[in-house]
């Protein structure tokens, strides 16, 4: 079973989006598709970026357990938040730590909002963030709107049947590319 790592980039006071992250461990979990596991930036308070991880004379335990996650997982879900037509400063300081471990990861981007636009005005600059850092952006989108009514805060869907239907074809896409990775890797 593909072991799927969930980022919930918002480290936000009241965020929202933290509860889409919920939800798609349960999905995964219930469903029985991945072992999912969220890596919640707001517990690991990175501090403000400084050098890369593997540049680091003593790095701190938190930087070596997001690291070591990162790199054991065959696919990651980040869930992000919409902020001014970006994504949180939080996401960017978290990617920069690493290198190596983005090297063909499977990486499915879940946008949110509080919005009707459903925090779309992200997916380009983060896409493209991770594409230079040579992860693989899986062609599929999942965006949230208006969070607020659409998921409440442990990630329960208002409409349960079209949310697990948008998110299966979002996981299916990622499954996908977890696959095609392990055959080409075997
Ligand atoms: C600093 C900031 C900037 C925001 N900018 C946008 C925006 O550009 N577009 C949008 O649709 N929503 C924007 N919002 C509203 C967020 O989509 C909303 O607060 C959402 O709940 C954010 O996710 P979070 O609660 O997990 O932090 C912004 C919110 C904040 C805090």
């Amino acid at each position: 079973m593909p072991d799927i790592k969930i980022i919930s980039a918002s480290v936000r006071k009241g965020r929202r989006s933290h509860g889409v992250a919920k939800f798609f461990k349960t999905f995964l979990e219930e469903k029985n598709l991945a072992s999912a596991e969220i890596i919640d930036l707001h517990n690991y308070a990175f501090p403000l970026f400084d050098e890369r991880l593997r540049f680091q004379e003593s790095p701190s335990e938190a930087m070596l357990d997001f690291a070591g996650k990162i790199n054991k997982s065959d696919g990651i879900i980040i869930v992000t938040p919409e902020y001014n037509g970006g994504y949180p400063a939080s996401l960017k300081n978290a990617i920069d730590l690493l290198y190596d471990e983005w090297y063909h990861k499977p990486v499915a981007i879940a946008t949110v909002s509080d919005g009707i636009f459903g925090g779309t005005q992200v997916i380009m600059s983060l896409q493209f963030v991770l594409w230079k850092m040579k992860a693989w952006v899986v062609n599929a989108r999942f965006p949230v709107t208006r969070v607020q009514e659409s998921f409440d805060e442990n990630g329960i869907p208002a409409d349960k049947t079209a949310t697990d239907k948008r998110a299966g074809s979002f996981i299916d896409e990622l499954l996908w590319c977890i696959e095609a990775k392990r055959r080409m890797e075997k």
